[in-house]
C-alpha cells in the first residue's frame, strides 16, 4: 500500500523505532524488499537514487517501486533518493513517487536552502514528503568507488540545522555525522555526540544515510539517540549478487529463476535490518 513517508517517520519517532529504507535497482530488489516487509508486518521505504532514475528512466523506476508497493498490504513509501534538482523531483512526483529527497548538500548553505524550499513548496502542495541533507555524507551514492580517500565528508553544524529546518519546512533531515555511503575497509566512526546535538536542535525525524557496513551495536545506538529512518543500499547490491551467483553456479540459465534466487537473498538481508530497526509488527 503506497503512503507518503512523513507519517511513517513521525510514528517511528514517537514510538522509538526506525523505519528501514532500502535502495532498489531493478524488479527483484524492489520485490524482495516489499515482500519481506509485508511478511514481518513492517512499514518500509523503497527508494531509488537519482543516478538509477537517470539510468532506467523515471517511468520505469516509478513503475517498479509502485508495483512493489501496491502488491503488499503493509505501508510502503516510494522515495526518490538523492535527487539533484527540482525538475527531477517534479518528474518523480508526476510519475507517482510518494516522497522525494533533494540533495543540495554539496552546495553553499544559501543555495541548498533555496533549492530545498522550492522542492518543499512544490511537494507539500501535492501531499508529498521531503527529505534533505545537511553537511555532506562521505562517498557518492551509487557511484563506483575508488580508494577510501575519495570519500569527502563535511559534518553538520547543529545551529545551522535548526535554521535549515525552519527555513525549508522539510519532513526529515539527513545529518552528516561521519557516515559514509558504501562499504569501507573500516567501520566509519560516527560522531554520536554531534547526533545528540542535532537531535536536540531540531524536531523533525532524522535519517541516517550509509547504513551498510555499520555494526548492529552502532545502529541500535543511533536509533536510541533518535534516528527514525535508516538507509541501506550497498548491502542490497551484495545480497542481489550473492543470490544470482548461487543460481548461475548451478549452470542453469533461466532469468526468472535467477531473479527468484536474488529475491530470496535480498529478503534475508531485509529481514535482518527490519529486526535491527525495531519496525517489525509496526505496519
Ligand atoms: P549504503 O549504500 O552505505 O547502505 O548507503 C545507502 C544510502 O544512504 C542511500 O541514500
Amino acid at each position: 500500500m503506497l503512503v507518503p513517508m512523513g507519517d511513517l517517520l513521525r510514528r517511528g519517532q514517537r514510538e522509538g523505532y526506525a523505519v528501514p529504507a532500502f535502495n532498489f535497482y531493478n524488479h527483484p530488489t524492489a520485490q524482495g524488499i516489499a515482500l519481506e516487509a509485508e511478511s514481518l508486518e513492517s512499514p518500509v521505504i523503497l527508494m531509488v537514487s537519482g543516478r538509477y532514475v537517470d539510468y532506467m528512466g523515471v517511468r520505469h523506476a516509478a513503475a517498479l517501486g509502485l508495483q512493489a508497493a501496491e502488491a503488499v498490504r503493509t505501508p510502503v513509501a516510494v522515495l526518490l533518493d538523492h535527487g539533484a534538482s527540482l525538475e527531477l523531483a517534479e518528474a518523480c512526483v508526476a510519475a507517482g513517487f510518494s516522497s522525494v529527497m533533494i540533495d543540495g548538500s554539496r552546495k553553499p548553505i544559501e543555495e541548498n536552502t533555496a533549492l530545498t524550499r522550492a522542492v518543499v513548496e512544490f511537494a507539500h502542495a501535492r501531499g508529498i514528503s521531503v527529505e534533505a541533507e545537511l553537511g555532506a555524507v562521505g562517498g557518492i551514492e551509487d557511484a563506483v568507488f575508488g580508494e577510501d580517500d575519495d570519500i569527502k565528508l563535511t559534518l553538520i553544524d547543529p545551529d545551522q540545522a535548526a535554521d535549515f529546518v525552519r527555513d525549508t519546512g522539510i519532513d526529515a533531515l539527513a545529518p552528516a555525522i561521519g557516515n559514509v555511503h558504501g562499504l569501507t575497509k573500516l567501520e566509519p566512526k560516527l560522531d554520536l555526540r554531534l547526533l545528540e546535538r542535532v537531535r536536540q536542535a531540531v524536531d523533525v525525524p532524522l535519517v541516517l544515510h550509509g547504513g551498510s557496513g555499520l555494526s548492529d551495536e552502532t545502529v541500535r545506538t543511533i536509533i536510541a539517540i533518535g534516528v527514525s529512518k535508516f538507509n541501506v543500499g550497498t548491502e542490497m547490491k551484495v545480497a542481489y549478487r550473492d543470490g544470482l551467483r548461487e543460481y548461475f553456479a548451478t549452470g542453469k540459465y533461466e532469468p526468472r529463476l535467477a531473479s527468484e534466487a536474488a529475491v530470496a537473498a535480498v529478503r534475508k538481508t531485509v529481514r535482518r535490518k527490519i529486526e535491527l530497526a525495531g519496525s517489525a509488527g509496526k505496519a
